[in-house]
């Protein structure tokens, strides 16, 4: 894959239109399984009028809402964490680390090495894990956790290793947690729960910043909500760069109540974890090797990705195929779509290619 990609529009799943106008299959028709949004979403009741109608103002039931379910007072509410993950950099200059070189996973959301690339930063590849080794003063890492695609999670111990290394070096830790809703077990967001002054960990507090989304686990990628959990030093110029209405009055409104209702998200959590087993226990039977992954997608790597891909777009069926073109990613279907998805894997045109 071509690695400098600053000038480069990324291909990512959810496009189904432009796949159905090219495999000539109506829109209706497909099993659209190219995304890592949940199958089944928050239920959106009535939004209030004066939700559409008004400018949104700061909401306090909102920012409570995410406090206590992300486990710390120090966060702001964001059009999702595509919007601050195009912020970043620029912030990062104004910031004190215009100088920074940039580690990101060779393998993962390829919007953050755009933003670094398109702001001319240095940027350096890390496998699986960064290699405390090579961090060196003012270093910037960014970690997927988990990742997407590969589903690599790091333990909340060889991260905040990590973050201590980065924080004596005078570096910063950026980690992007969209996909960690379902295991919150592994979270880092407590870790910014602290007074910044307070922290006795001999982390520097503002050597962190977490990215976290309300699209994927929720199933509400529409509403473009998410937040940013960082101390101040970071949260006032990100505020000033996203203005006064970044949140729209519904996505603030919707997402004060997805993220207060327990019971839904305990649901939820069990649901996926049976879809998502349900998904690799097909995936392991048709392809025989590891499924890597989390509970919103499934990771195959094959050398007939490419191939499979388009077969499986013939049946109407869309999946992602990874930018390296040698990894296919399953999103979780329902079990409807998953008696489809199996019929389809085992039937010839596939088991062909296998
Ligand atoms: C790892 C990762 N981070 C962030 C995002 C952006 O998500 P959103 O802007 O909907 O919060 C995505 C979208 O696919 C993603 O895969």
């Amino acid at each position: 894959m071509d690695k400098n990609m600053s000038e480069h529009t990324l291909v990512h799943g959810g496009q189904l239109t432009e796949i159905a106008l090219r495999y000539n299959i109506p829109l209706e028709k497909w099993l659209d399984l190219s995304t890592g949004i949940a199958p089944t979403s928050y239920p959106v009741g009535l939004i209030p009028a004066m939700c559409w109608q008004r400018l949104p103002q700061h909401s306090d039931a909102l920012l409570k809402a995410a406090q206590d379910y992300y486990q710390t007072p120090n966060l702001l509410a964001t059009a999702g964490s595509q919007s601050i993950i195009q912020a970043l950099p620029q912030l990062c200059i104004s910031q004190c680390f215009a100088d920074a070189r940039v580690w990101l996973p060779a393998v993962g959301y390829q919007e953050h090495r755009k933003a670094w690339q398109n702001a001319h930063y240095q940027t350096l590849d890390y496998q699986d894990t960064p290699d405390i080794r090579l961090i060196k003063q003012g270093d910037i890492v960014l970690v997927i956790n988990p990742n997407n695609p590969s589903g690599k999670l790091h333990t909340r111990q060889q991260l905040t290793e990590l973050l201590l290394t980065i924080s004596a070096k005078k570096g910063l830790l950026i980690i992007d947690e969209a996909f960690m809703d379902a295991t919150p077990e592994h979270t880092m967001t407590p870790l910014l729960a602290c007074n910044r002054d307070s922290s006795d960990n001999n982390i520097n507090q503002d050597a962190l910043i977490i990215l976290r989304s309300v699209g994927k686990f929720f199933g509400l990628a529409g509403i473009r909500l998410g937040f940013v959990v960082a101390h101040d030093y970071w949260l006032k110029p990100i505020a000033d760069v996203l203005g006064p209405w970044s949140v729209s009055g519904p996505a603030q409104y919707v997402g004060r109540q997805a993220l207060t209702d327990r019971c839904w998200q305990q649901e939820q959590t069990t649901v996926l974890n049976r879809l998502s087993s349900a998904l690799e226990g097909v995936l392991v039977q048709v392809f025989t090797r590891p499924i890597h992954g989390t509970t919103l997608f499934k990771t195959v790597i094959t050398a007939q990705a490419p191939a499979i891909f388009e077969a499986l777009c013939k049946q109407g069926i869309y999946i992602r195929l990874c930018d390296e073109k040698n990894a296919l990613r399953f999103g979780i279907p329902n079990e409807q779509g998953l008696k489809q998805l199996e019929s389809v894997l085992l039937s010839q045109p596939i088991q062909r290619l296998l």
